[in-house]
């Protein structure tokens, strides 16, 4: 077969300095007597014509005089080195490099696996699918030339998703949604025998058994993705959530509060740009959803979920959907709603608008586009000017002029001060 060469693709699809990078990486390499390579998902992408900016580099032998070479070279570069990894993170502008020693993981008996140098073969070896394995070499001498040890070319061009060896999924199980994830975001499909081992490593309860951070990672990437649903439709047909935790027992419900979930993404953004959700965190309360709270608690803790106001969430769930019938009864009962959420965060909030009724629906939308920003004008200090000592009672009339202008009864600062006279007045 020729060689393919891509330095004509790479010069026109990456912005000047990572493509000088590239080339210059190659020369400090080759003048070391050294090799490096691109490698990974910015290989696949460009072959692909896909944009990609997350440059990878692998150096056969040793990348850290390599990444000193680059130091020189740029001056200002950060450095970030994770020598036990054998790897490094330099930035330019605002760009990341991420360049490592071709490297493998061994397994010393009764020890954590570790990171030891490994021919660039035994490198890409240990990847998760052939299209991934590509590589390319910035030698100056081939600088542009496809490196295709694994089958990863053939693949590319026939769109499918085939694992390089029988234990990769149950090795890495984070490897199952990534599948499913390469597949639809390409529109390939996945190879019959990794379709296979896929279910077989899901039916044997691999899943559980993967690092629950690097799951829930690979979690917010899908959320990231365009055909994010397809996505979770197709995880949920091959069963990988019950795989996780039991209780995933409404594909259709909760792929329908997703999509809800996303239109009322769309709206919070187009209205309240400045105050910032976690949108991952919305889709991920939504696609709970039909967890009970134990199992809810369990994955989270799994996932490692964390940060504060998130398990505020997670704890609350249960109680803030309890307290929607009051709403649901009375729905122009603005004290109760601004009540019901605003101990919540408002991911939680966002999340209850997506599976709930049209009323509490409209309920949060109130809530968020007038209730929550409510507050009192005039203070303490005008109150004194009234005449009112600090203390319980000064306490008590505020609280009543909050709940005044919740109800939409007081809207100047002149109005406050009438309705705080009239109280006084009335003892
Ligand atoms: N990789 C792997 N197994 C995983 C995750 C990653 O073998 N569970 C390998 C793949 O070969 C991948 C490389 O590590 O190409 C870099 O990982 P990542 O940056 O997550 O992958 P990309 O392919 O760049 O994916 P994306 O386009 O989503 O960033």
């Amino acid at each position: 077969m020729p060689e393919k060469n891509i330095l004509k693709t790479l010069e026109a699809s990456l912005p000047p300095i990572l493509f000088n990078i590239l080339v210059d990486t190659g020369r400090i390499a080759s003048t070391l007597g050294l090799k490096a390579y691109g490698v990974g998902g910015f290989v696949r992408d460009t072959l692909l014509g896909r944009k990609n900016l997350d440059v990878d580099i692998v150096v056969e032998g040793e990348c850290y005089p390599v990444v000193d070479g680059l130091m020189e070279r740029y001056g200002l570069m950060e450095v970030i080195r994770h020598e036990r990894f054998l790897t490094a993170e330099l930035y330019l502008d605002s760009y990341r490099i991420d360049i490592a020693t071709t490297r493998k993981e061994e397994y010393p008996r009764a020890s954590l696996p570790q990171v030891v140098p490994a021919t660039l073969r035994e490198d890409l070896s240990r990847r998760d699918f052939t299209i991934n394995t590509l590589a390319v070499c910035l030698d100056p001498e081939r600088f542009g030339t496809v490196v295709d040890l694994c089958g990863g070319l053939k693949d590319l061009e026939a769109g499918i998703i085939r694992v390089l060896h029988k234990e990769s999924f149950t090795e890495d199980p984070v490897r199952i949604p990534r599948a499913v994830r390469f597949a639809l975001r390409f529109g390939f499909r996945i190879e019959e025998a990794t379709e296979a081992l896929m279910v077989e490593a899901i039916e044997g309860g691999a899943p559980r058994e993967a690092s629950g951070r690097r799951m829930l990672d690979e979690l917010v990437n899908i959320f990231e993705e365009e055909r994010r649903w397809q996505i979770v439709e197709r995880l949920f047909d091959a069963g990988l959530f019950n795989a996780l935790v039991d209780g995933f027992d409404n594909p259709e419900g909760t792929l329908s509060i997703l999509r809800k979930g996303e239109a009322i993404l769309g709206w919070y953004e187009g209205i309240r740009k400045e105050e910032e959700v976690e949108q991952w965190f919305v889709y991920f309360l939504c696609l709970t959803d039909s967890l009970e709270g134990d199992a809810l608690r369990k994955l989270s803790c799994w996932l490692d979920v964390g940060g504060k106001r998130r398990l505020l969430a997670i704890e609350k769930r249960d109680e803030a959907i309890g307290a929607l019938e009051a709403i649901e009864k009375d729905p122009e009962d603005r004290v109760g709603i601004y009540e019901v959420f605003s101990s919540c965060p408002l991911e939680l909030v966002l999340y209850i608008a997506a599976r709930g009724s049209p009323v509490v629906e409209g309920a949060v939308r109130l809530y968020i586009e007038e209730l929550m920003d409510v507050r009192p004008i005039l203070t303490g200090r005008e109150l004194k000017g009234l005449g009112l000592a600090e203390g319980p009672r000064m306490g008590e009339i505020l609280r009543l002029v909050f709940r005044e202008k919740l109800e939409g009864r007081l809207q100047t600062l002149e109005d406050e001060l009438r309705f705080v006279k009239d109280l006084i007045e009335k003892g």
